[in-house]
């Protein structure tokens, strides 16, 4: 429509004129809010701009492909991507508490980003996907307060940037909208609410990559039968979780002691409050044999009908 058109203008027009000259550095998540960022600000300055996609190793299956070829390859944003998935499973080695899993996850981003942002010479601004939810929330709530501080907010303390966050004013489906307008594929921008840790908070306990692999496989079955079932658009969140526990199966003409997986989808309008939905038991069904026939080590399959509260939302 012709008012975020205007919007972009607007924008652009703005970040030209703060920036001038100006080299400036972002940190990308992967994410709907830091995609849009750096993509309305490789309009405004171009090369100007360099993001720094810290690629946690946690991210759902080809997640980090995918914005790669949607904002290097087809949009031409100026893209270093690092493959720091060793380092982040070497420090949540051992570690099982949820909060602490989080805090390591947020913290070892926050430097691997400094690490990076430090070889690029002469920067002068630093810009960040923050929303108008974001400003407003912030240091009031404290589950948002909780959670703010892992995605993708800390500012690098020992340098001297100016911030630059033009989504400051938009609400998330306007910030949805305006990826859209600046020619992020629909698939990208619209994805379901996915959190900073990524699927380190959806393997319970301890992190390691063959039970990352066990989630991330099964998730991306899960999203495929859901969209085949046409309830992407539906269901708020949807996912898989692996809870460690293991049992006692039948495989041919052998007993099997596999994992478990949980299914996870709730129908929600921010976050707060949720219901679990009420998929189909057919679909349900369909996506419990691709699981198990699918995925090595899963000989069982869970539906969680717990709404929030009680329980919340993620399993950690
Ligand atoms: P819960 O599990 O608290 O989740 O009911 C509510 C919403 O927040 C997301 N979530 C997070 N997002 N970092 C994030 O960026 C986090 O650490 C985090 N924990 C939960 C969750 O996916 C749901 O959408």
């Amino acid at each position: 429509n012709w008012t975020m058109n205007d919007f972009i203008d607007m924008k652009v027009d703005e970040i030209r004129k703060e920036v001038g000259d100006k080299k400036v550095i972002l940190g990308l998540s992967g994410g709907v809010d830091s995609s849009v960022t750096a993509t309305l600000l490789h309009k405004a300055i171009g090369d100007q701009l360099t993001a720094i996609f810290v690629d946690h190793g946690m991210l759902r299956k080809d997640e980090g492909d995918q914005v790669m070829q949607a904002l290097n390859k087809d949009l031409g944003v100026n893209i270093i991507r690092v493959n720091a998935q060793e380092r982040f499973l070497n420090k949540l080695k051992g570690v099982t508490d949820p909060e602490r899993k989080r805090k390591i996850i947020g913290k070892e981003f926050i430097e691997v980003f400094n690490e990076e942002a430090k070889k690029i010479k002469d920067v002068d601004f630093l810009a960040q996907g923050t929303l108008y939810t974001d400003v407003i929330e912030s240091g009031t709530n404290t589950a948002q307060t909780i959670k703010s501080h892992h995605n993708v907010g800390g500012l690098p303390k020992d340098m001297h940037f100016k911030l630059i966050e033009p989504l400051r004013k938009l609400f998330k489906d306007e910030v949805r909208e305006l990826g859209e307008k600046l020619g992020i594929p629909h698939d990208l921008v619209w994805r379901q609410p996915f959190p900073g840790p990524g699927l380190g908070i959806r393997v319970l306990g301890e992190v390691t990559e063959p039970k990352l692999k066990i989630v991330r496989e099964s998730d991306a079955i899960l999203r495929d039968e859901i969209k085949k079932a046409g309830l992407q658009e539906k269901i708020w969140q949807y996912f898989t979780v692996l809870p460690g526990i293991r049992s006692v199966g039948v495989m041919g003409d052998g007993r099997t002691y596999d994992y478990t997986i949980g299914i996870r989808a709730v129908t929600s309008i921010d976050g707060m409050t949720a219901d679990f939905t009420k998929i189909p038991w057919d679909v349900l069904g369909h996506i419990s044999d691709r699981i198990v026939n699918e995925v090595d080590n899963v000989n069982r399959v869970v539906y969680d009908v717990t709404s929030k509260p009680p329980s919340t939302i993620e399993w950690e």
